[in-house]
């Protein structure tokens, strides 16, 4: 019994050497215990007088083994520590990740930059809805069915009478309808046509300007397009009317603006010309007064629209409209502010 012990002893002692984890440590003493217990079972079969010495042997045996379990488990303890703390070590001498800032989109920021320079002179911003009436998109712009003007502005029906609005205009006779003069409003949004070319969209952006009251003249309108292009361009920028047709208008005109890139000499990009086309406006017309409850006897108004994509076009130097719709990030973070 005693060589048993013995063996025992030192497959123990040998073995628990390999263990590298606690699990193993605690499997081998569970391997102990029951080999030890079927030792012990032997007892019985030992004369009397020979108990209580080989007792006390296997009390010390036992006694030795536990120590021997409790120091490995430290040791096997510290080995799984050390393992974790190597697999789950930070670099701090690696690169972080970066996460790159959004920006404001260039028609947001022409779009805004357009609101501040109107605002400035006492603007205030109304926004229309992007489904239009027939009504509001044409009839009461003085463009009833059948009327020429519309083939220009073909668009997107929804139904006999709801369509996606061609121009902010639209919005000059919600407000007027709403509000008595003086009136004084800018009105940003998206429009729709069905137009598609180097320059054209079929969704762009325009942003409409109204302003009726008493005495208010086409020198008004000039005025205020003069700071506008001051502001947006350069402060030499200057402004051209030329006679045009808006069935919303009387007279209407057609603005121009002097060539930023060539300061008017004449260049590739104003075609020569050292003028480039930049909105439509004109007086109100009485008959979209009088539509809007507006008495044309007593007030006038001019009102103007421009594309917001020309102007950012312009203004950044953007050959095809495209490009502002693909929102490929390595172009639009060009014209962070
Ligand atoms: N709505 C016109 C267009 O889209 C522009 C315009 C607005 C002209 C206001 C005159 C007055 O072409």
């Amino acid at each position: 019994m005693k060589e048993k012990i013995e063996t025992l002893r030192q497959t123990i002692t040998s073995e628990i050497e390999q263990t590298q984890t606690g699990r193993a440590v605690y499997e081998l003493k569970v391997r102990f215990q029951s080999e030890l217990k079927e030792i012990m079972s032997g007892m019985k079969d030992l004369p009397k007088e020979e108990r209580p010495a080989f007792g006390k042997i296997v009390n010390e045996f036992k006694q030795a083994m536990e120590e021997l379990f409790e120091a490995r488990s430290v040791v096997v303890k510290e080995m799984e520590m050390q393992k974790k703390y190597a697999s789950e070590r930070i670099d701090i001498t690696m690169p972080g990740k970066t996460r790159k800032a959004g920006a404001l989109h260039p028609i947001t920021l022409v779009k805004n930059q357009l609101i501040d320079i109107f605002a400035g002179m006492g603007f205030k911003v109304f926004e229309g809805p992007e489904i239009e009436t027939d009504y509001y998109n044409f009839t009461a712009l003085n463009t009833p069915k059948d009327h020429p003007a519309r083939d220009m502005q073909d668009t997107f029906y929804l139904a006999e009478n709801l369509l996606l609005r061609t121009q902010t205009s639209a919005g000059q006779i919600r407000v007027m309808e709403k509000e008595n003069p003086p009136i004084k409003i800018l009105s940003p949004g998206r429009v729709f046509r069905s137009d598609d070319d180097a320059t054209h969209s079929p969704m762009f952006h325009q942003m409409e300007g109204l302003v009726v009251d008493k005495g208010i003249t086409l020198c008004d309108l000039q005025g205020m397009l003069a700071e506008f292009a001051r502001k947006m361009f350069t402060s030499s920028t200057k402004v051209r009317l030329r006679p045009s047709y808006f069935p919303f208008t009387e007279p209407s005109v057609e603005v121009d603006l002097s060539c930023s890139e060539c300061g008017g000499k004449g260049c590739r990009l104003c075609k020569g010309t050292g003028w480039i086309e930049v909105l439509g406006a004109g007086m109100v017309n009485r008959r979209v007064l009088e539509n809007c409850g507006v008495d044309p006897d007593e007030y006038t108004g001019f009102a103007f629209g421009m594309g917001i994509e020309r102007i950012a076009m312009l203004k950044y130097g953007v050959n095809n409209i495209k490009t502002l719709f693909e929102n490929d990030t390595r172009f639009i973070e060009q014209f962070e502010e």
